[in-house]
Formats: structure tokens, sequence, C-alpha cells
């Protein structure tokens, strides 16, 4: 495994590589969701590229950008027991030296939810994204589906803009009660940590009700919202029954949707999703 922290390290390395190269961006502080992706990422290609950066330009004025966690060393631990090859982790000059001016805006899927939350994120989310896919030249690029939205706008912008890329999202990973994996779990008290479980309880609601038949998006979104509501450290930010594909707010369900929620416990926003059969 190699650690590198230069773009000019970078790509004299790629050129190297000839077969399928799977890549996973993350922001480090590694859970076993980022593993999933780097195993999946193993199994179907020939080298696998993991970049840890906590990129400034997706977090807005109010947010935990000097506060997110980072762990170096036990994030190269643990991509060296996934096998991982080539671990990239720049410094913000590196990525947006003095100069830099240009920004890739994804419009319609990012206007609702996380887009709607917090302005100017997939701004910063698909500049940072195109940049390492233009840096690591992927086959393949590996995504969690509990950041549902993010993986439809790096689709849309793969698509858009013909990077020839294959976008593979994997399933959200969850602790033994449900909570979806996060780096920023680590920021819950643990009266948080055990009010926390009110999204995984909303959602699966959602898809009982939605397997019971419930077609009725707005009868839904009621009664996960109640559920929340009851919960006396959670307040809500977003309840989102929507298109699973163009994540527009369905009224009724008559075709693949998305239960989605962004909750803040103390804090903390955390966000999850589950798809409603
Ligand atoms: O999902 C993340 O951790 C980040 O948004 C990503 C894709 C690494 C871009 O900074």
């Amino acid at each position: 495994m190699q650690v590198i922290e230069t773009i000019a390290e970078l790509m004299a390395l790629r050129q190297q590589l000839s077969d399928a190269v799977g890549f996973v961006p993350t922001m480090g502080y590694l859970h076993q969701g980022h593993l999933a992706l780097v195993k999946r990422a193993r199994t179907e290609n020939s080298a696998v590229v993991v970049s840890i950066y906590v990129n400034p330009a997706q977090f807005g004025l109010r947010e935990d950008f000097a506060g997110y966690p980072r762990e170096l060393d036990r994030d190269f631990e643990l991509l060296q027991r996934e096998k991982a090859d080539i671990i990239f982790v720049p410094s913000d000059a590196e990525m947006y030296p003095p100069e830099f001016s240009s920004w890739i805006d994804v419009q319609k899927v990012t206007e609702r939810l996380e887009g709607a939350s917090r302005p100017g994120h997939f701004r910063g989310v698909a500049t940072i994204v195109a940049k390492l896919f233009n840096l690591v030249q992927p086959s393949r690029a590996y995504f969690g589906q509990k950041d549902a939205q993010q993986a439809v706008v790096v689709k849309r912008m793969v698509a858009d803009l013909d990077m020839g890329i294959e976008i593979v999202v994997v399933p959200t990973v969850r602790e033994s009660d449900g909570l979806a994996m996060s780096s920023r779990n680590v920021h819950l008290s643990p009266e948080g940590r055990r009010a926390a479980t009110v999204l995984f309880k909303a959602l699966t609601l959602a898809q009982q009700l939605g397997r019971g038949g419930e077609k009725d998006a707005e009868e839904i979104r009621r009664q996960i919202t109640s559920l929340i509501q009851k919960e006396p450290l959670a307040g809500i930010d977003y309840v989102s029954i929507a298109d699973a594909r163009t994540l527009e707010e369905l009224s009724f369900i008559d075709r693949p949707a998305l239960a989605s929620l962004a909750v803040t416990i103390g804090r903390t926003r955390l966000i999850d999703n589950m798809p409603l059969e």
C-alpha cells in the first residue's frame, strides 16, 4: 500500500496501472460503511485507490468542518487490512491552489433535501469528485447508499459530462440497533446515541406502511414525523418521500420511492434513508 500526498505522485502511479481501477473517495475517519465500499472495489478491480480528504468546499459556514473527526493512522491501518493499493491524502493547497476558480454545478437533483438544507454543499461535492475522477481515472467509483442524494448527483454529473465511469452504490451498513454508520456518530452523547435510533425506527415504519399497501405519501410522512416528534432529543430538518430517481417529492407512491430523513440530535445532524417497495 502506498500513501501519497501530491497530484504529481498520483498521476505517475496511475500511469503504471493498465487494468480496472476501483476508486473510493472518502473524508477519512473510516468505519465499516467505508470498508464495505473498499471490499467491494477490491473484488471488482485489479487496483484500488482510496482518497482521504476533508473537502472544505462542501461544508457550510456554520457546519462542522473544523470539528470533523480525523484519525489518519487508524485509517491507514484499516485500509492496509483491506488491501487497498494507493491512498491519496492531499492537502488543501494541493486541491485548491490560490488561483482555483472552476466549479461544477449539478442542477435540479441538488435543489431539494440536503441541497436545500445545505446551500453550496453539492457544488463542493461535485467539484471535488470530478477533480478526483480526473486524477484517478477510475473504471468504477464506489459510494454509499446512506448518502443517497450524493450518489444521484454524482451519477447525473457522470452521465451529463460523459465521464464514462461506472458508479456503484453499496448498501448502508448499520449498527446492531439499526443506526446507520457515520463518522458523525462519534459526536453523539450516550443519550443522543440512544435517541439516534429514532431515524431507523421511522424509516422501518415507512417501509412497513409501504409494504402494507399505503400509497398516500403524505400519510407516511405524517406517521413518521409523529414518531420522530415523540423523541425529545430529536429535531426534524426534513422528512421526505420522493421519487428514487429524481428525488421529487411524491404525493402518491406509483413508482420506486425513497424515504429519507435529516434529523438533529443535540448538535449532530444525521441523515438516513430506505427504499420503499
Ligand atoms: O461522502 C463523502 O465522504 C464525501 O462527500 C466525498 C464523496 C468523499 C467528497 O468529498
